[in-house]
């Protein structure tokens, strides 16, 4: 198989997908490595599944700057250095400036808990709940300068359950983020998919035909 896409993943917490793509990428026919994870929290519990796993890890505090591109420029020297080809975003709870969006257009990839362009931006599972929808889920796209709004590569749906709080419906999606985030990084590492004229175009990549119902049919 052709070499692998040197991944850098960009997390800010406890890297759960971050662990579903160390997870994937373990498999000697991923197309992805995982060569290395950034945080710019410097105890975040992602970082101890990273170096567990022998991954490089790197901190930069988002702090002490003096501007947003200071700190992206710095991200940035830090992803060439290492050889980055690609870079998903797993709970970094960063904006990225446009010039790092740009820069890493095509390339850079994000995980977003609902059915975009529904529900973007924070604390998305109460307000999935306050709407009362009955299908959620989340959304793998390519990244652009406008915040949870980039082509769509993957999504999954879930129900939303009668009686559940943030933490069920959270934890019901979570299960599907760590599916279709390796699933998705899979297809980009590959060139299966790839962000052409502001579109996900895909290319021999079958599509789901089944429907999810809720209330059950
Ligand atoms: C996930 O819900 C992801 O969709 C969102 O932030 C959360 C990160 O969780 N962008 P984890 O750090 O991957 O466990």
């Amino acid at each position: 198989m052709t070499t692998k896409k040197r991944t850098g993943v960009l997390i800010s917490g406890r890297g759960t997908n971050l662990q579903a793509l160390i997870d994937a990428a373990a498999k000697p026919d991923f197309p992805a490595e995982i060569a290395l994870v950034l945080s710019n929290v410097a105890d975040a519990p992602g970082l101890q599944r990273a170096a567990k796993a022998g991954i490089a890890t790197k901190t930069i505090p988002h702090r002490g700057h003096g501007s947003r591109e200071a700190f992206d420029i710095l991200v940035d020297a830090a992803l060439r250095e290492a050889n980055i080809d690609l870079v998903c975003l797993a709970g970094f709870m960063r904006v990225l400036s446009d010039s790092f969006v740009r820069r890493w257009e095509g390339k850079l990839i994000n995980i977003h808990p609902s059915l975009l362009p529904a529900f973007k931006g924070l604390d998305v599972h109460q307000r999935v709940l306050d709407a009362g929808v009955t299908i959620s889920g989340c959304t793998v796209h390519f990244v652009v300068t406008e915040l949870d709004s980039g082509p769509i590569i993957a999504q999954a749906a879930v129900p939303v359950l009668t009686g559940d709080d943030e933490e069920a419906l959270a934890a019901r999606t979570l299960e599907a983020e760590h599916k279709i985030y390796p699933m998705a990084l899979g297809l980009l590492a590959a060139g299966r998919v790839r962000l052409e004229k502001g579109r996900a175009l895909f290319d021999g990549v079958p599509p789901n035909k089944g429907a999810l119902f809720n209330p059950a049919l």
